[in-house]
């Protein structure tokens, strides 16, 4: 399918390399961008582009490459090295202070100033340069997300002859909202540098033709989703991102994940235990502290549920560049103690933490183990952990509660237990009914949504995105 090199382009890099005490690491970072395209770059070669964020990078790739992963090498990461002015004004305030609080539709959140824009403005140009100078002829860009709304312009105006998809991964604001970024119509011309734009959802679809068609006044046909931009055809859809099912499956069948597995439940099955799961970069997008008002009426409202139901929540520190994000981990921290110091018994925790990021393979043996997992999202573009929980649910015992305002709701809403992040009463009343249906119900559930997901994996999301590049590239020569 794909017939021409290909070139990766986001913010964040798949490996970073970090100093320690014991030498240098080389981690992943948690996030749903990585998570979806390391698998496919690992499958078919070719470049990645992206910010060199580790302590350590410089040091490892003085000449800004790298072959990844280090362990087995597939294709190379091209590491663009910024300044603390540029972090600051391109990553922590344009990008995660202004964008994605916008995006999110939290606009009381949202802050921005012109000086981050220009910083912005000039980390996107940079970006683009490189993609431009790494490019061989023809190639195929694949460029993503809200960091980069203006890399798809800047690079076709140097490039011509490469073809450009880019996908946004969050959600799009309806328009009332879109308009207060003071430079939404620099964004909108940006994007449209691309062929192909691809987005979460339909209703994120209709939300961005709505801005092109009133601000920039130009016609889109909506029955095919084409804007006609500077004598182009820009092809907007929907692809709704997804896991790679049987990788995840195969994971936890391997010997040491089910021995991890085995042990887990030996444990919980021996003092009759519930085992609730929620995994989350510590963002207020997710719905971290309604979820403890949830989880506090839960036992309040059903007594029964103390010393049975332990709920267990992988709280990853996330952006600590930006002062708020700082904080709000913080506050659920302190949150998760209060609700702990109401219910706890001498022998029991009702909320254990983990507050660090965990490895791909033990991250989804707790999926597997656990008996329900609960994303709560207050807004969210899509939600992979949902995926990813009901890809590793292998003995079909699980059942997911998934916020509706998920773009994973969409596909799982009439099997997983819908909830209203912020009803906190109606939150413990679905989750006790969640518990009380029958094994039998439990597994038919998962099981209608497991069909879904092998249906509808990442490889499927990238053949559609591809296939439209290659169709929207024909048409243009
Ligand atoms: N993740 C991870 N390690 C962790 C916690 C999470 O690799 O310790 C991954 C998780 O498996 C998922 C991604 O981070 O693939 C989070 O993606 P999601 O779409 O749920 O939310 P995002 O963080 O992108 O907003
Ligand atoms: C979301 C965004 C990604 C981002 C990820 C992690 O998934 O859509 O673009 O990479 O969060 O955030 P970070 O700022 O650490 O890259």
């Amino acid at each position: 399918l794909i017939e021409a090199p290909l070139v990766v382009v986001t913010n964040r890099e798949p490996y970073v390399d970090e100093r320690s005490n014991n030498g240098i690491r080389t981690i992943q970072k948690a996030g749903g961008v990585v998570s979806a395209l390391d698998p496919l770059l690992q499958d078919i070669g070719g470049h990645w582009i992206a910010w060199g964020s580790g302590s350590a990078d410089i040091e490892v790739s003085p000449g800004g490459k790298r072959q990844v992963p280090p362990e087995h090498p597939r294709y190379t990461l091209h590491r663009i090295m910024l300044n603390q002015e540029e972090i600051q004004g391109y990553y922590a305030k344009y990008s995660n202070q202004g964008l994605w609080p916008l995006s999110h539709m939290l606009i009381e959140r949202a802050q921005f100033s012109r000086r981050a824009w220009q910083i912005y403005r000039n980390v996107n140009q940079k970006f683009a340069k490189r993609v431009s100078a790494v490019s061989p002829e023809g190639a195929w860009v694949f460029s993503h997300d809200y960091q980069l709304s203006l890399l798809p312009a800047f690079v076709r105006k140097s490039r011509p002859d490469v073809a450009i998809a880019h996908f946004w991964h969050i959600p799009w604001p309806p328009l009332t909202i879109f308009r207060l970024c003071p430079q939404h119509q620099e964004i909108l011309r940006g994007l449209l540098g691309a062929d192909v734009l691809g987005f979460q959802s339909e209703l994120d679809v209709d939300n961005f033709l709505n801005a092109v068609e009133r601000t920039l006044k130009v016609p889109v046909d909506r029955d095919t989703g084409m804007v006609t931009w500077q004598d182009r055809h820009v092809h907007v859809k929907s692809f709704p991102i997804s896991v790679d099912f049987a990788a995840i499956q195969q994971l936890v069948e391997t010997p040491r994940i089910r021995r991890w597995v085995r042990g887990i439940r030996r444990h919980i099955e021996h003092r009759d235990q519930i085992l609730g799961i929620s995994v989350d970069r510590a963002d207020y997008t997710k719905g971290l502290l309604p979820r403890l008002d949830a989880i506090k009426e839960f036992y309040s409202l059903y007594p029964q549920y103390r010393e049975r139901v332990t709920y267990l929540q992988v709280v990853v520190p996330s952006r600590t560049e930006v002062a708020e994000y700082r904080r709000f981990y913080d506050r659920v921290a302190k949150k998760t103690q209060e609700v702990n110091q109401l219910f706890a018994t001498s022998s029991w925790t009702p909320i254990i933490t983990l507050p660090h990021s965990i490895d791909r393979p033990r991250l989804m043996g707790l999926f597997r183990a656990a008996d329900f997992a609960v994303v709560s999202s207050l807004v969210d573009g899509m939600n992979l952990v949902a995926k990813e929980f009901v890809a590793a649910q292998v003995d079909k015992r699980g059942v997911l509660l998934l916020s509706e305002t998920t773009g994973a709701a969409n596909e799982l809403e009439n099997e997983a237990f819908p909830i209203n992040p912020l009803d906190p009463e109606g939150f413990a009343n679905t989750l006790h009914e969640a518990l009380s249906i029958s094994a039998d119900e439990r597994a038919a559930r998962i099981s209608t949504m497991r069909a879904h997901l092998m249906k509808h994996t990442i490889y499927d999301w990238m053949e559609d995105i591809f296939l439209t590049l290659k169709m929207a590239a024909q048409s243009y020569v």
